[in-house]
């Protein structure tokens, strides 16, 4: 492959744990990526990791909170490689508490980052230009929501229906579009959870591994792998559907 016959792919969230393992796996593919992410220190560190032979990676940093920041995100990715074949919408924050517990604030902040982002934009890019893919991560926990964090799993909820909603009403463009739903994933969301609520996330991830019918929780790289196989062409009769990634285990 040729640097001009690479692919794009724009990632967010990309200095987070199955950010950088989605990101890692597409430079594995031969693809350019372009990632977002409010932690530009994580950045520079992927990038450093990835740029090594070659520049595959290129980071823009913002808050997806700020529409004009999701807006150039895209713009940037067509502006540096002239194309935009994937887009990974993979930031995200987790919310605890029971809706009495849920503040304005925090409903308002889960929903704008988890999934008023940057759907539109690429749309309307892809579209014009041949069609893409488009791989939204929301959860199981969207699917069947687990207690106490009303407004997380109502937005994953939300992330998985637009999925299957785009999906259909984009197909015809040559988008496919769907969501990967991870149960629990070993990530800096979960380990940090684990320790604001006083535990070990070494000996909580253990017990964990406990409950999940294959043996342990995911690894960033198995979202990573599905995340890849639905924006590629092996996943090319795939559009409009969501994908648990979850060792069995169910919500609970
Ligand atoms: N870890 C899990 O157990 C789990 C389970 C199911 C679904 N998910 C979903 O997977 C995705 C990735 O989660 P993760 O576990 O890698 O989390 P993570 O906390 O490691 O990474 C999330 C990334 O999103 C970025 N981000 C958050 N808010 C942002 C904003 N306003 N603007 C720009 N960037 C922002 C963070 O800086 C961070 O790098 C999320 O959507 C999450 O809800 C995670």
């Amino acid at each position: 492959m040729t640097g001009l016959e690479k692919k794009t792919a724009a990632i967010t969230g990309a200095a987070g744990g199955i950010g950088q393992a989605i990101s890692k796996q597409f430079v594995a593919n031969g693809f350019h990526v372009i990632a977002g992410d409010a932690d530009q220190t994580g950045m520079d560190q992927l990038e450093a990791e990835l740029n090594r032979i070659g520049q595959n990676v290129w980071s823009k940093a913002g808050d997806l909170r700020n529409k004009a920041y999701c807006e150039e995100l895209i713009d940037y990715s067509i502006q540096i490689t002239g194309t935009l074949d994937v887009l990974v919408n993979n930031a995200g924050i987790i919310t605890r508490g029971n809706i009495l517990e849920t503040t304005d604030e925090d409903w308002e902040r889960t929903f704008d980052i988890n999934l008023t982002s940057i759907f539109w934009r690429a749309i309307g890019h892809m579209k014009g230009h041949g069609g893409g893919a488009i791989v939204n991560i929301a959860s199981c926990w969207g699917l069947y929501p687990g207690p106490g964090h009303a407004a997380y799993c109502t937005s994953k909820a939300a992330v998985a229906t637009l999925s299957k909603c785009l999906g259909r009403d984009h197909a015809g463009d040559g988008i496919r579009v769907n969501a990967v739903c991870p149960n629990e994933v070993n990530t800096p969301m979960l380990r940090t959870g684990f320790a604001k609520r006083g535990f070990n996330p070494d000996t909580a991830i253990a017990e964990l591994n406990n409950t999940v019918p294959l043996g342990r929780i995911a690894e960033p790289e198995d979202i990573a792998d599905a995340v890849y196989f639905l924006s590629s062409n092996a996943a090319r009769y795939i559009a409009g559907t969501t994908v648990e990634v979850n060792g069995a285990k169910p919500v609970y």
